[in-house]
């Protein structure tokens, strides 16, 4: 191992050209390549910005070509040389510095490296677990590395953008009390408070409303959110959101400026021009059409629903859905009546997967239909199914008959598998679309009350304040999410700013007046105390980035992601702890 000694670097590994020919240099960096090609020794020397060919000639100079015989993969060099053009033949396209090369007249090893446990410069198959295990490798491949350089600059054009509007980037705590989000808390136990626990943020939701009691008027902040929640492509337990909150608004402000910061984000990005207002769609619409509220609106494939025509029908499992208060709906699948048995038996087996009980299906052959279910319809309910469902020769009809919501959600996927199938989704399109007018609370049959769909402190639709207590279902909120491409990249509301207000929404939710003391009373104090109308929104950083980078998961967005179990490969997180660390905490286990 060398010292750099004198040695100080004059380029990065991507920046020099035909431009610098025969200029003195110093690059330093790893060994992604190193080849030999009859004494002469030819090495990819890398850095995070790219790659530059280094050639030590023993014709040249004899002992630094000597030297770098020893050179292995990811050795960690520092070469000072010549830059030459490359022979014509020998020029690389591929590479910014594709053209040069340097001719090494001086070489340090700074340090070597073992054999890695998987190659850094080939795209060979790792299992996530190895890849995880070593990040720190698997960041000098460039598929990540790119993207938390992007991420990077997406951070830096969303603090201008916000700073330029006025807004004030403010921390709030890590260590705090539970904000209901809907999942499960992280929790910390406080060793001087004996048997009492921090909860790490779900979201900055009541800090941030606070802020806005306090007269900030435009806050901002990137920050990370902790939520125990089953993990899934597009959720990790520790995430960041471009967090907001602005005062004397309303839903058409908070859209407008942060349709300026997404189009603001894009163009600095990925050089990419949105064209906003963005498209808006009801809850109610969106369930219908597609049966989510996040719907991908780069194809069709709509859901139809045929319930009112079909009341009746002599198809058991369809009149009796109907019967029971359900639903049937269908997707017209435009000529997949090609389709063959085993691929319906596919995707009935996928349907079953989101709790379908079946699949019926009709396949439209030149005006005959041909499906083990026609012969229980009459004339007047083919008829209206054809009208309804626009069905022309050559299509494939899939039916859901469950109750509302099984339906909604079985649709929903086999539209997104029959589009992935039918290669129906364009991957250069950027569909955003506002979904608003959400329901404000939704039943929870497992726990038998109401419960916030958005949170609790989004407000209700100032008309329907009287059915919080005579029809909670069938208040509106002033939420509103904003969809890209399937995915929920950012929600929030106009917040309750009314004390007496907040205190009926709690009520719904069975939140009793005490229970709203114990939890919340300094979040109704303040809002009896000046508390200015207000209201704001989060996006998913994570999420954003995925999208932007078109990676399938947010771990290739993360620099330290966790997996699946939500554990750390890395470092072993979660781990053990001595015994004496959980006396001080007053913890007694009950795993041992
Ligand atoms: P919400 O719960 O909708 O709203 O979260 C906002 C956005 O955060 C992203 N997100 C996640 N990303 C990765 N992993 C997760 N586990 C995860 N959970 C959520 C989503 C989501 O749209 N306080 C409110 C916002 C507000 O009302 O202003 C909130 O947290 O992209
Ligand atoms: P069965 O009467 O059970 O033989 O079902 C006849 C057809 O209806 C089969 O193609 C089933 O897959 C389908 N089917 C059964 N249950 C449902 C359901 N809940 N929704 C849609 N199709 C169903």
């Amino acid at each position: 191992m060398e010292s750099m000694g004198a040695l100080r670097r004059t380029h990065n590994c991507n920046e020099l050209g035909l431009d610098n020919l025969q200029s003195e240099v110093t690059l330093m960096g790893w060994v992604l390549r190193r080849r030999d090609h009859g004494g002469v020794i030819f090495i990819d020397l890398r850095d995070r910005w790219g790659i530059t060919q280094v050639v030590f000639n023993p014709e040249h100079n004899k002992e630094v070509h000597a030297k770098a015989h020893q050179i292995r993969n990811e050795w960690v060099l520092a070469v000072r040389g010549t830059v030459n053009s490359r022979p014509a033949d020998m020029e690389n396209t591929k590479l910014k510095t594709g053209a040069i090369e340097i001719m090494g007249e001086e070489l340090r090893i700074l340090n070597s490296s073992e054999t890695p446990p998987f190659p850094i410069d080939e795209d060979v198959e790792v299992s996530d677990n190895l890849r995880l295990q070593y990040r720190y490798l698997d960041m000098r491949r460039p598929e990540i590395s790119d993207n938390l350089i992007l991420r990077h600059k997406a951070s830096q054009a969303i603090r201008n953008y916000l700073n330029e509007n006025n807004f004030l980037e403010v921390e709030t705590p890590m260590l705090t009390r539970s904000t209901p989000e809907g999942a499960r808390d992280y929790l910390v136990p406080s060793r001087v408070n004996k048997g009492k626990f921090y909860a790490l943020p779900q979201s900055p939701q009541l800090f941030k409303q606070l802020l806005m009691m306090a007269g900030m008027d435009r806050y901002f902040q990137i920050v990370k959110c902790f939520r125990d929640e089953d993990l899934r492509a597009d959720r990790q337990p520790e995430f960041t959101q471009i967090d907001m909150e602005l005062s004397f608004i309303d839903e058409e402000d908070i859209i407008t400026i942060t349709e300026g910061m997404i189009k603001n984000l894009f163009a600095a990005t990925k050089g990419i021009k949105l064209d906003p207002p963005f498209q808006k769609m009801t809850y109610d619409e969106s369930m219908r059409r597609f049966g989510t509220d996040r719907p991908d609106t780069r194809f069709g494939l709509e859901l139809v629903d045929l319930t009112e025509g079909l009341k009746g029908c002599g198809f058991k499992v369809f009149n009796g859905a109907i019967e029971q208060g359900g639903s049937v709906k269908a997707i017209n699948a435009k000529n997949c009546a090609t389709f063959s048995r085993k691929d319906l038996d596919n995707l009935t087996e996928y349907a079953g997967r989101f709790g379908a009980r079946g699949m019926a299906w009709i396949k439209i052959k030149d005006d005959e239909w041909q499906s083990p279910i026609t012969k229980f319809f009459n004339d007047e309910e083919i008829a209206y199914m054809r009208e309804t469902l626009e069905a022309e020769p050559g299509d494939l009809i899939l039916f859901g008959a469950d109750n509302s919501r099984t339906v909604d959600q079985v649709l929903a996927e086999i539209r997104l598998e029959l589009a992935r199938r039918l290669n129906l989704i364009s991957n250069d399109t950027f569909n955003f679309l506002w979904i608003t007018e959400f329901p404000l609370v939704e039943y929870d049959e497992g726990e038998k009350r109401y419960t916030a769909l958005h949170h609790p402190f989004t407000a209700p639709n100032e008309d329907q304040i009287d059915l919080l207590e005579s029809d909670p279902a069938k208040v509106k909120s002033r939420a509103y999410d904003l969809v890209l491409n399937g995915n929920e990249i950012g929600g929030g509301s106009i917040r309750i700013h009314n004390k007496d207000i907040q205190q009926k929404v709690f009520n719904t939710l069975g939140i009793d007046e005490q229970e709203a003391q114990d939890k919340f009373g300094f979040l109704l104090r303040a809002l009896e105390l000046g508390a200015p109308p207000h209201g704001g929104i989060a996006f998913g950083l994570d999420r954003l980035m995925m999208l932007l980078t078109g990676s399938s998961s947010i771990r290739d967005v993360i620099a330290f992601p966790k997996t699946q179990k939500a554990t750390c490969p890395l470092t072993e997180a979660p781990a053990s702890i001595d015994r004496k660390q959980l006396t001080e905490l007053s913890l007694r286990p009950d795993w041992e």
